[in-house]
C-alpha cells in the first residue's frame, strides 16, 4: 500500500511515523504547503516527499490529511475527487457551514472518507460503550467527561481554535454519544476566564462546563480547561442503575487522593494528548489501512463530525447567550 500525507506539523509528523511501521505500507509521501517543513520530517523518518499538487499524481492507494485545519476541505474534496480513500483529522472544517459543504461534495462519491476521532479506539472508551451496549450498566443515570489540559496553547493557536468547545469539547461530545449510543437533544454551557487575558481577547473562555440532555433523558457534563497543572487529564464516568465504570483512570491519571490509607497513584502523569493516546492513535489508522483496502467501512465518517460539531456550536451559543440551547436551533 501506498499512502500520502498532507500537512507535517505536530500530529502529522506522529501519523508519518505510525504508517511507515504498518509492515502492510510499502511507502509513505509527506507534503506540505511549506516544503521545507515537508522535507525535513521526510528526512527524519526516511520516508518520500512531493510537492501539494504532485501527492495527487503519486500513485496513491490513500490520503491522511494532516494539515492545518483551514485546509481540510480543499484536501477532503481533492482526495474524494481522486478516488482517494482518506483519513483527515478533526474537524472536517472550521465551522458548520464549512462541513456541510464538504458533505455536500463528498456524499455523492463511494470514497470513503474517515475523520479523526481517536478516542473510539481507546481500549478503554471501546470497552465502556462494550459495557453499555451489554446492559450490565442497568440504564443510565450520568456520564461525566473530563478533558483538562495541562497548560494553555499559544494565543496565536487560541486565536484561531474556533474557541474551547469546538476545538477540545468536540472530542467529549463525540465520545458522549459513541459510548452511549444516544444523540443530544439539549445543550446549556457555561464558561469562566481565571487564566491569561488572551482568551477573552479572543472572544473563549479557558475553563467550561456543558450540562447534555440526552434523547432517553440520560444526563452528561462535560468539564473542560486549559490549567490543569497536575497533568492532562482525559476520563469519562459511566454511571447506571446497576453499575459504573471509569474510562482514563490509571496509573498516570494526574489525581492525588486525600483518604487515609490510600496509596498515591504511581504516575508519572501523562504531559498531552499523543502519551495519552498514542495507541488509540496507531489502532485508528490501522483501522484507516482496512478502510483503504476496502475490507471495512469507514468507523467514523464526516456525518458524525457534523453532530459533534453540532453540539459544541451550540454550547458556543449557550455560553455566550447564558440559555439553553436545543440541538434543533443550530441544526441546518
Ligand atoms: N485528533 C487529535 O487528537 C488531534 C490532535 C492535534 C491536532 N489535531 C488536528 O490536526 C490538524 C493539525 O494540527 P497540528 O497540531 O499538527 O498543527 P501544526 O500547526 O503543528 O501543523 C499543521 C501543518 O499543516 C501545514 N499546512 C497548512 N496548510 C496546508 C495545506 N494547504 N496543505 C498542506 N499542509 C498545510 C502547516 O505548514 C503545518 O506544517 C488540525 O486540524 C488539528 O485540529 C487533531
Amino acid at each position: 500500500m501506498r499512502l500520502g500525507l498532507a500537512g507535517t506539523g505536530r500530529i502529522g509528523t506522529a501519523h508519518a511515523e505510525t504508517l511507515k511501521g504498518f509492515e502492510e505500507v510499502e511507502s509513505v509521501v509527506v507534503a506540505d504547503v511549506d516544503p521545507a517543513r515537508a522535507a525535513a520530517a521526510a528526512a527524519k523518518l526516511g520516508v518520500e516527499t512531493s510537492s501539494l499538487d504532485e501527492l495527487f499524481t503519486a500513485g496513491l492507494d490513500g490520503l491522511v490529511v494532516t494539515a492545518a485545519t483551514d485546509a481540510h476541505p480543499g484536501l477532503l474534496i481533492a482526495a474524494v475527487d481522486a478516488g482517494l480513500p482518506v483519513f483527515c483529522e478533526k474537524p472536517v472544517a472550521a465551522d458548520i457551514p464549512g462541513t456541510l459543504a464538504v458533505i455536500d461534495r463528498i456524499s455523492a462519491s463511494d470514497v470513503p472518507v474517515q475523520i479523526g476521532f481517536q478516542r473510539r479506539f481507546d481500549a478503554g472508551y471501546a470497552a465502556a460503550r462494550a459495557a453499555v451496549g451489554s446492559g450490565e450498566l442497568g440504564w443510565l443515570h450520568t456520564l461525566r467527561a473530563t478533558t483538562f489540559d495541562p497548560a494553555p496553547p499559544p494565543a496565536e493557536y487560541v486565536a484561531h481554535s474556533g474557541g474551547l468547545f469546538r476545538d477540545c469539547g468536540v472530542h467529549d461530545f463525540d465520545i458522549v454519544r459513541w459510548v452511549s449510543g444516544r444523540e443530544v437533544e439539549e445543550v446549556y454551557a457555561i464558561g469562566a476566564n481565571r487564566g491569561e487575558a488572551f482568551f477573552a481577547e479572543a472572544g473563549d473562555v479557558d475553563t467550561a462546563a456543558a450540562t447534555l440532555t440526552l434523547d432517553d433523558g440520560t444526563l452528561a457534563t462535560v468539564s473542560l480547561t486549559r490549567y490543569n497543572g497536575a497533568g492532562y487529564d482525559v476520563r469519562l464516568d459511566v454511571l447506571g442503575s446497576v453499575s459504573g465504570v471509569v474510562v482514563g483512570l490509571d496509573d498516570r491519571a494526574p489525581l492525588r487522593s486525600v483518604e487515609p490509607g490510600v496509596a498515591p497513584l504511581p504516575g508519572p502523569a501523562y504531559p498531552g494528548f499523543m502519551e495519552r493516546f498514542r495507541p488509540a492513535y496507531t489502532t485508528e489508522l490501522k483501522a484507516f489501512l482496512d478502510v483503504v483496502a476496502r475490507r471495512a467501512p469507514s468507523p467514523c465518517g464526516a456525518a458524525d463530525a457534523l453532530e459533534a460539531f453540532y453540539i459544541a456550536e451550540a454550547c458556543e451559543v449557550s455560553r455566550r447567550e447564558r440559555r439553553p440551547v436545543r440541538l434543533a436551533e443550530v441544526r441546518r
